[in-house]
């Protein structure tokens, strides 16, 4: 049977689905908290030169992989192998999806929720310093039902979108909105740092104190610049496959990189030099945002509306990273096996959904590890994947470009379509075994660590 392919409508259709899939949860609610939790600046830098070092050129890789086969991470990996092995590389970048979308869907629940406060007009007599913010977030995520109920609307939202399809569904999301966002997180970023004593979170972002950064705190970041590219698990060889071969692969890079890495950055200087100017705690977890960010709006003219604007935003790209998630389960089940988009789309968005409510309910106290202890269901899904999944498929994407694919093949397919020349092979193969030998040495460190203190 052949099948057309759906494509892009458009290059700027590209970039904006593939920065849809990375600018995400991911920069605005997870980088804030993991810098809070990781010593702020330390981790902060380490996850930038993770992004630029590691993360462009896997983020080629995948780009090109998937271009240059038309298919879904099992199809690219098998096809351009030749064999049967690499395919599993492929299977860990579906399963890793499984796991990423039924904890990511959670928190894009409580962005609905919030986009509902934020218009009910819930925090406009918030004060600085008051725990009211606080007391208002720890009473909706302790309650099981509610928070649960959202996460299924938030999954059902994606699923619908995905059941479309590719070019109406992804493509028209994206490209509405985003420059919105920019925005909204621009104007936040002024009124933090116009606050008294704001300066102290700029130096918590930037100012690096080692000290305050273990083994532990690198693997975060590492698996972090994994995460926030939405790398590693095939989401742009799945992305990529869905392009003509016009486009210059480099530039969009680029381009989705830096924006990534200026959104992540606005939000963590809005959100630090709230904290501090109002003194809360940077180190608060996964509620950081939820918390600090609606006792920032009414300090703001016309706050509330920036309110509603930011959590809907948020929303919003929350949903166009999900339905990159989704879409990696999908699109393996129809090329590999010939399934209807639909029906594979309900289904294994269905077991998601569930998944999920299980990791929704064990944050409200009905953690199915409780047994084993402090560990919650959310926070073994969420570590598993963005601290070991990502940075493993990311290695093995890089060692298949060195080892098995071929740089001079991938050069091949990067340049196709543009006036680009060609690079050097053995530069090309350089930013490779770099990017590989980082991530080597960061899980490496991590396992020793590990190790070691089953030992002392
Ligand atoms: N990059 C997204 C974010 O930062 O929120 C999350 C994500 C999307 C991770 C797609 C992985 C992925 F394949």
């Amino acid at each position: 049977m052949t099948r057309t392919r759906e494509h892009w409508g458009s290059r700027i259709g590209f970039i904006l689905a593939a920065a849809g899939s990375a600018v995400g949860l991911g920069n605005i609610w997870k980088y804030p908290y993991m810098a809070g939790q990781h010593g702020g600046a330390a981790f902060t830098l380490i996850y930038l030169i993770c992004i630029f070092v590691v993360g462009l050129p896997i983020l080629l890789a995948e780009f090109a992989m998937g271009r240059r086969t038309q298919l879904n991470p099992v199809g690219a990996f098998r096809t351009l192998s030749g064999n049967k092995t690499w395919k599993w590389v492929g299977f860990l970048g579906v399963s890793a999806a499984f796991i990423i979308l039924s904890f990511y869907s959670v928190i894009g629940g409580w962005t609905i929720k919030y986009t509902f406060l934020a218009l009910l007009g819930a925090f406009g007599d918030f004060t600085p310093g008051s725990d009211v913010s606080a007391r208002m977030y720890d009473a909706f995520i302790n309650k099981p039902f509610e928070p649960a109920l959202w996460h299924l609307l938030f999954m059902a939202l994606c699923i619908l979108i995905i059941a479309r399809g590719v070019k109406s569904g992804i493509e028209r999301w994206s490209k509405i909105l985003m420059p919105l966002l920019l925005v909204i997180l621009v104007v936040l970023v002024i009124r933090g740092i116009t606050l008294e004593g704001s300066m102290e979170g700029i130096r918590f972002l930037f100012q690096p104190k080692w000290g305050d950064l273990g083994a532990s705190g690198v693997v975060a970041a590492l698996g972090h610049a994994f995460f926030t590219i939405s790398l590693g698990m095939g989401a742009m060889i799945t992305y990529g496959s869905y392009l003509q071969p016009d486009s210059d692969l480099l530039k969009s890079g680029l381009a989705i990189i830096l924006l990534d890495t200026a959104i992540a950055l606005l939000a963590g200087i809005a959100i630090f030099t709230a904290v501090f100017a109002f003194g809360e705690n940077p180190a608060e977890g996964e509620g950081l945002i939820f918390v600090v960010l609606p006792t920032l709006f009414p300090q703001i003219p016309g706050g509330s509306i920036f309110g509603i604007l930011f959590f809907f935003l948020l929303f919003v790209a929350a949903l166009t990273s999900a339905v990159s998630i989704l879409e990696v389960v999908t699109a393996y089940f129809i090329d590999e096996k010939g399934w209807n988009r639909s029906r594979t789309t309900f289904l294994f968005g269905g077991i998601i959904a569930s998944i999920g409510v299980l990791a929704s309910l064990s944050l409200s106290g009905y953690n199915i590890l409780s047994p084993l202890g402090d560990l919650t269901f959310f926070g073994l899904l969420d570590t598993v994947s963005y601290k070991y999944m990502l940075p493993v498929g990311g290695f093995l994407t890089a060692v298949f470009v060195v080892v098995r694919w071929g740089v001079p093949q991938f050069i091949e397919e990067l340049i196709s379509g543009t006036s680009l020349s060609r690079a050097p092979v053995p530069v090309v193969t350089t930013f490779f075994v770099v990017a590989g030998l980082v991530v080597a040495y960061i899980l490496l460190s991590e396992v020793w660590v590990v190790v070691k203190s089953w030992f002392v």
